[in-house]
């Protein structure tokens, strides 16, 4: 299974420091962030974890075509 384009795009989020759970089959409905649909969905793929030490902005990638995950490499302006 490929996963789902959600968004031909990042999500750019101010982000507090913390761990985060970056989905990547694309299926979340709680982008970007894993929402445990890929078990639901037998996708065969599992979220990414991500520790953010200082507060920042992240660009999270939203196409799920990134060669960085989790974060937006620019893929979504090849689709
Ligand atoms: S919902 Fe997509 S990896 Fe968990």
């Amino acid at each position: 299974m490929e996963p789902k384009i959600a968004k031909k795009g990042p999500y750019v989020m101010d982000m507090k420091p913390g761990k985060y759970y970056w989905c990547s089959c694309g299926h979340t409905e709680t982008q970007p962030f894993c929402d445990g649909s890929h078990e639901r969905l037998g996708a065969g793929m599992t979220p990414v974890e991500t520790e953010i030490k200082n507060p920042k902005t992240v660009a999270w990638c939203g196409c799920r075509r990134t060669a960085k995950p989790p974060f937006c490499d620019g893929a979504h302006n090849k689709l």
